[in-house]
């Protein structure tokens, strides 16, 4: 089989945080959480085309943020650094031209960058024929955030530690409504404020699938993202007249479970025109979940 000289189009998919539980916290400073990850049909695009000369090249940089800083760059970095490592001798000359649609709003709380991320790393992973499993996939992934390995594992899940460990789970197929308030919130202020509660009773998979799971739990960065930024509680407390509304992550962005397609659209335009708002489909599987194998090819 040959293999392709670009991907087109690939998603890297927003997640929400059906809830999200804060149990403790570890020596190194990153916290222990408890949460369900929901994949969504809504996200940016990625593109991607071979290059054989070697160089990896954003094509629409955003504007202020370092090759350092991007976290697809970093990712397509870490992938052929994996492949020297490993000894293929194509590494050397892996390179690949990247442009990327932005969609999902910077310190949303919907993993945005993280997704990139890891679209990025399953795309030049098949691309450059590297032979990456899904396992050593996340590894790599988990250097670049603590959602990344989310988005490789291609299911939605049951995550614990900071993240990283995770059991697929069955979530309801259903519709949300997002809220982008608007505000972009920097998760490592919210994780470190004085107020944030930090012991909060360890459940199990099993509590979570026998509830009703938009009331299951709580978000227990929600208290403290809200305070700082009143517009989120103000778009929580527009949504909830309409279900359990809830923030995602470490926020800005609430959202709303809907039985169907329309009933989430009318809700959609009946949200104050200063708030972006839009609704997804709840997804079964990552969109790239093909391209994740369990088996090493090389
Ligand atoms: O890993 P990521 O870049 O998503 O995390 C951003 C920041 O959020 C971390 O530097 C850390 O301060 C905080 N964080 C945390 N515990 C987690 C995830 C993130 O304290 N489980």
């Amino acid at each position: 089989m040959t293999t392709p000289r670009s991907l087109s189009n690939c998603l890297a998919p927003a997640k929400l945080n059906l809830f999200l539980h804060v149990t403790g916290r570890r020596a190194d400073g990153y916290h222990l959480l408890q949460t369900v990850f929901q994949l969504l049909d809504h996200g940016d695009r990625l593109h991607f085309t071979l290059r054989d000369d070697g160089v990896l090249r954003r094509m629409n940089p955003f504007p202020g943020v370092s090759e350092d800083e991007d976290l697809v760059l970093r990712a397509a970095r870490l992938l052929k650094q994996q492949g020297v490592i490993r000894g293929c001798a194509a590494a050397g000359t892996w390179g690949a031209d990247i442009a990327l649609e932005k969609c999902l709003p910077m310190g949303g709380g919907l993993g945005g960058g993280s997704s990139d991320a890891a679209t990025t790393l399953i795309g030049l992973n098949h691309l450059w024929q590297a032979g990456l499993t899904r396992e050593q996939l996340m590894e790599l992934g988990v250097q670049l955030g603590a959602d990344v390995p989310f988005f490789l594992f291609g299911h939605n899940a049951f995550a614990e530690g900071i993240g990283e460990q995770m059991q697929a789970v069955e979530t309801p197929d259903c519709w949300y409504v997002v809220i982008e308030p608007g505000v972009m919130v920097p998760t490592p202020a919210i994780f470190s404020a004085k107020d944030l509660t930090r012991d909060t009773k360890h459940v199990t998979i099993a509590d979570f699938s026998s509830s009703p799971t938009s009331r299951f739990g709580k978000n227990d960065l929600q208290e403290v993202a809200a305070s700082l930024y009143p517009e989120i509680a103000d778009a929580i407390e527009w949504l909830r007249a309409h279900g359990a509304a809830r923030m995602t992550g470490s926020g800005a962005c609430v959202f709303c479970a809907m039985e169907t397609e329309h009933a989430a659209q009318q809700v959609v335009q009946s949200v104050p025109t200063h708030w972006k708002a839009w609704s997804a489909r709840a997804l079964r599987q990552h969109p790239m979940a093909a391209f994740l194998s369990n088996q090493a090819t090389t």
